[in-house]
Protein backbone atom coordinates (compact mmCIF):
# COMPACT_ATOMS: atom_id res chain seq x y z
CA UNK A 1 0.00 0.00 0.00
CA UNK A 2 2.48 3.00 0.95
CA UNK A 3 4.78 1.42 -2.23
CA UNK A 4 1.94 1.75 -4.24
CA UNK A 5 1.34 5.51 -3.27
CA UNK A 6 4.94 6.31 -3.33
CA UNK A 7 5.05 4.71 -6.93
CA UNK A 8 2.26 7.24 -7.56
CA UNK A 9 3.59 10.27 -6.02
CA UNK A 10 6.64 9.62 -7.54
CA UNK A 11 5.53 9.32 -11.28
CA UNK A 12 2.88 12.00 -10.33
CA UNK A 13 6.30 14.65 -9.86
CA UNK A 14 7.70 13.16 -12.84
CA UNK A 15 5.24 13.90 -14.78
CA UNK A 16 4.60 17.23 -13.78
CA UNK A 17 8.03 18.00 -15.19
CA UNK A 18 7.86 16.13 -18.10
CA UNK A 19 4.51 17.12 -19.65
CA UNK A 20 5.52 21.39 -19.59
CA UNK A 21 8.83 20.45 -20.90
CA UNK A 22 7.87 17.74 -23.63
CA UNK A 23 5.17 20.62 -24.82
CA UNK A 24 7.19 23.42 -24.67
CA UNK A 25 10.02 21.11 -26.54
CA UNK A 26 6.92 20.63 -29.45
CA UNK A 27 5.70 23.59 -29.72
CA UNK A 28 8.46 26.07 -29.29
CA UNK A 29 11.31 24.11 -30.72
CA UNK A 30 9.66 21.87 -32.95
CA UNK A 31 10.63 18.44 -31.60
CA UNK A 32 7.57 16.77 -32.83
CA UNK A 33 8.49 13.23 -31.76
CA UNK A 34 8.22 14.66 -28.00
CA UNK A 35 5.53 16.15 -29.06
CA UNK A 36 3.98 13.13 -29.76
CA UNK A 37 4.74 11.29 -26.64
CA UNK A 38 3.22 14.61 -24.83
CA UNK A 39 -0.17 13.75 -26.41
CA UNK A 40 0.37 9.98 -26.17
CA UNK A 41 2.20 7.79 -23.74
CA UNK A 42 2.73 10.89 -21.11
CA UNK A 43 -0.70 12.39 -21.48
CA UNK A 44 -2.11 8.66 -20.79
CA UNK A 45 -0.08 8.11 -17.94
CA UNK A 46 -0.89 11.46 -16.64
CA UNK A 47 -4.38 10.38 -16.69
CA UNK A 48 -3.73 6.69 -15.19
CA UNK A 49 -1.56 8.19 -12.29
CA UNK A 50 -4.77 10.81 -11.51
CA UNK A 51 -7.17 8.01 -11.22
CA UNK A 52 -4.45 5.77 -8.90
CA UNK A 53 -4.38 9.10 -6.82
CA UNK A 54 -7.95 9.70 -6.43
CA UNK A 55 -9.43 6.03 -6.05
CA UNK A 56 -6.41 5.81 -3.19
CA UNK A 57 -7.57 8.86 -1.43
CA UNK A 58 -11.32 7.63 -1.52
CA UNK A 59 -10.23 3.99 -0.64
CA UNK A 60 -8.72 5.76 2.38
CA UNK A 61 -11.71 7.30 3.13
CA UNK A 62 -14.29 4.85 2.87
CA UNK A 63 -12.62 1.50 3.28
CA UNK A 64 -9.30 2.27 5.83
CA UNK A 65 -11.40 4.96 7.48
CA UNK A 66 -8.11 6.87 7.98
CA UNK A 67 -8.08 10.96 7.82
CA UNK A 68 -5.83 10.96 4.52
CA UNK A 69 -8.49 12.79 2.68
CA UNK A 70 -8.87 15.51 5.02
CA UNK A 71 -5.49 16.23 5.20
CA UNK A 72 -5.10 16.33 1.65
CA UNK A 73 -8.49 18.46 1.89
CA UNK A 74 -8.85 20.79 4.64
CA UNK A 75 -5.75 20.04 6.19
C1 LIG B 1 1.09 20.12 -17.24
C2 LIG B 1 1.14 20.68 -18.44
C3 LIG B 1 0.47 20.14 -19.67
C4 LIG B 1 -0.49 19.17 -19.82
C5 LIG B 1 -1.19 18.33 -18.76
C6 LIG B 1 -0.77 19.07 -21.24
C7 LIG B 1 -1.69 18.22 -21.82
C8 LIG B 1 -1.96 18.13 -23.16
C9 LIG B 1 -2.98 17.30 -23.75
C10 LIG B 1 -3.94 16.42 -22.98
C11 LIG B 1 -2.92 17.48 -25.08
C12 LIG B 1 -3.85 16.84 -26.12
C13 LIG B 1 -3.23 15.61 -26.70
C14 LIG B 1 -4.23 14.90 -27.62
O1 LIG B 1 -5.03 14.13 -27.13
O2 LIG B 1 -4.20 15.16 -28.83
C15 LIG B 1 -1.85 18.40 -25.37
C16 LIG B 1 -1.48 18.82 -26.63
C17 LIG B 1 -0.50 19.76 -26.88
N1 LIG B 1 0.21 20.47 -25.95
FE1 LIG B 1 0.14 20.20 -23.93
N2 LIG B 1 0.01 19.98 -21.91
C18 LIG B 1 0.78 20.65 -20.99
C19 LIG B 1 1.70 21.65 -21.23
C20 LIG B 1 2.02 22.13 -22.49
C21 LIG B 1 2.95 23.20 -22.75
C22 LIG B 1 3.67 24.01 -21.66
C23 LIG B 1 3.02 23.36 -24.10
C24 LIG B 1 3.79 24.32 -24.93
C25 LIG B 1 4.01 25.56 -24.62
C26 LIG B 1 2.13 22.38 -24.69
C27 LIG B 1 1.95 22.20 -26.04
C28 LIG B 1 1.08 21.32 -26.61
C29 LIG B 1 0.90 21.15 -28.04
C30 LIG B 1 1.66 21.89 -29.12
C31 LIG B 1 -0.08 20.16 -28.19
C32 LIG B 1 -0.62 19.59 -29.51
C33 LIG B 1 -1.83 20.36 -29.95
C34 LIG B 1 -2.39 19.73 -31.20
O3 LIG B 1 -1.68 19.72 -32.20
O4 LIG B 1 -3.54 19.27 -31.14
N3 LIG B 1 1.55 21.65 -23.69
N4 LIG B 1 -1.30 18.79 -24.18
Amino acid sequence: MHQLAAFTHGLLYALLFAMPLSGIAAYYFGYTAVGSLHGGILKILLWAVIGLHAAGALAQHLYFRTDVLRRMTFG
